[in-house]
């Protein structure tokens, strides 16, 4: 890290409060109403520029009280709005060389490429002191998430993942009914998602798909990154990656940070100590299902065992189910009202001994069923705590900027509500179900006949990051990296 970009970034800071203390002429009188100090302004770059990465960069711009100064994607196509809106920004296919041409310009990116990108993405942003805000789900495995949330630390940079129903006031809505005694202790929660909507569960691509004109080797070698190589394919790139271990994380890497986040956080719930699963089948042919240990499943069951809690007395079973199974209507929820949101295929139903808390994805919806029959709902003029609610998405980009110019540490860090502290260990726990799941594929012949050696509850050792009854679990909580792609 070069001392120079830190002492941009420091000037940053104090200039901003050199300025709030001693200007005797006020500012807007200097430069006019609205008026934004050059060095008041962030400079951001964004890797992944296309598909979600076009609304991070735009929202974190915040109608341009903030400079974009770089965009980096690989696909030159999937980028061509955000290269249209930001005309100055420089453009890069490759980040590792846009993070070390530009380290002393840039204060901050956004990342929001495939999930198998995140981690080294961001690691390598943050080693050189670069504040950064990285898509849901935070990484590709259990590993790279701990690295990234002693990483945020130990570079002191400003993190948030963008898993924005974090900043929804639906969740602080929730909490307030938690706090007041409504709930009771809980036991069960419930959280279930209508992902895959997607190809998943299907057979791996024949090689040789002609890749798109406007696609080089070379791009695509960029595109897989740290992943195996495989050949260009459409069922890959854009969008369905997900679908694929080798890049995504499946149902739970898409939803789960949006709907785990809720009892993790209400909660306050750390590693947890157990995990089980069970995963829907695929048949093309009489009674041998389907083996692809290179793709995510059509289904899944998870269940995840939580010790007691700081605010919650009492140990939790927490299922999760993915592929549109959804858990039964409880008693105490009237049969004709949705449970979740309304009209959505996800949701969230947290089980305590004095009534049931439901809500949707981000926490929409926020309800709180209890057993006298009261129903509570989100008053309109609930008052958050939120300032950014006229931003897009709850303004949970506009927020990590505002706190990036504030400086790590500050009040305006400490507020935000998905900063890698909490985000680290939530995507841990969404991860979990992977690495159960992908254990539960583990297959081989013996004798022709199948073995699924991995079909079993697995213990886990949060600290050590380690299934303590089934060391060939232990291989899916990192991956192997291809060489000039370490997590450093
Ligand atoms: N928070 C949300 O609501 C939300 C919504 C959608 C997606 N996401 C997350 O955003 C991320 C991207 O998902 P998406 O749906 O936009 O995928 P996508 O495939 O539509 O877009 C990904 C973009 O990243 C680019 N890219 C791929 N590899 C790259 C690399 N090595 N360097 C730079 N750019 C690269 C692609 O060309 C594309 O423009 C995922 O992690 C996903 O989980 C979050």
């Amino acid at each position: 890290m070069k001392n120079i970009s830190n002492s941009r970034r420091n000037f940053i800071k104090k200039s901003s409060t050199a300025l709030a203390g001693f200007y005797i002429v006020p500012r807007h009188v200097i430069g006019g109403v609205g008026y934004t100090a050059p060095s008041d302004r962030l400079n951001i770059a964004a890797i992944g520029a296309g598909g979600k990465g076009h609304s991070d960069i735009i929202n974190a711009w915040s109608d341009g009280i903030n400079n974009v100064v770089a965009l980096c994607d690989v696909d030159s196509n999937m980028a061509k709005r955000a290269v249209e809106k930001f005309p100055k920004a420089k453009f890069y296919k490759d980040f590792r060389m846009m993070l070390h041409e530009m380290e002393d310009d840039i204060d901050a990116v956004t990342i929001s490429a495939p999930d198998h990108i995140h981690g080294v993405a961001a690691m390598s942003a943050m080693r050189r002191g670069m504040h950064v805000y990285v898509q849901k789900p935070l990484t590709h495995n259990i590993y790279e998430a701990r690295q990234l949330t002693e990483g945020a630390r130990k570079y002191k940079v400003v993190s948030q993942m963008g898993n924005q129903g974090a900043s929804n006031p639906g969740q602080e809505q929730l909490k307030k009914w938690f706090d007041e005694g409504h709930l009771g202790t809980v036991d069960t929660v419930h959280v279930w998602t209508n992902r895959p909507v997607w190809p998943q569960g299907i057979p791996v691509p024949k090689p040789g798909a002609v890749m798109p004109e406007h696609l080089s080797a070379k791009d695509w070698d960029l595109f897989i990154g740290p992943a195996e190589m495989v050949d260009y394919d459409p069922l890959y790139h854009p969008f369905k990656w997900r679908g694929w271990w080798n890049f995504g994380t499946g149902a739970l890497g898409d939803m789960g940070c949006h709907l785990i986040d809720v009892p993790f956080r209400l909660l306050q719930l750390g590693y947890p100590t157990e995990v089980e699963c069970s995963v829907g089948q695929v048949f093309t042919r009489d009674w041998v299902p389907e083996h692809i240990p290179e793709g995510c499943p059509p289904s899944s069951s998870v269940q995840l065992r939580f010790e007691p809690s700081k605010i919650n007395n009492s140990s939790i079973k927490f299922n999760w189910t993915d592929g549109g199974i959804k858990p039964f209507h409880p008693d105490i929820i009237p049969a004709d009202h949705d449970i979740g949101e309304s009209g959505s295929g996800n949701g969230v139903m947290i089980i305590g001994t004095k009534g049931v808390m439901t809500c949707g994805t981000y926490g929409l919806e926020p309800k709180m069923y209890k057993k006298d029959g009261e129903v509570l709902t989100m008053p309109k003029d609930f008052e958050s705590v939120n300032p950014y609610l006229d931003k897009p998405e709850f303004g949970h980009q506009h927020a990590w900027a505002e706190a990036c110019k504030a400086g790590y540490d500050s009040k305006e860090h400490q507020s935000l509500t998905s900063s890698f502290d909490y985000a680290g260990p939530m995507t841990e726990t969404v991860l979990m179900g992977n690495l159960a799941i992908r254990s539960y594929g583990l297959m081989r012949e013996k004798k022709g006949r199948r073995e699924y050696y991995g079909r079993k509850k697995l213990i886990w050792d949060g600290e050590k990051m380690e299934i303590t009854n089934f060391d060939d679990a232990n291989q899916f909580v990192s991956r192997p990296y291809r060489k000039g792609w370490k997590l450093v």
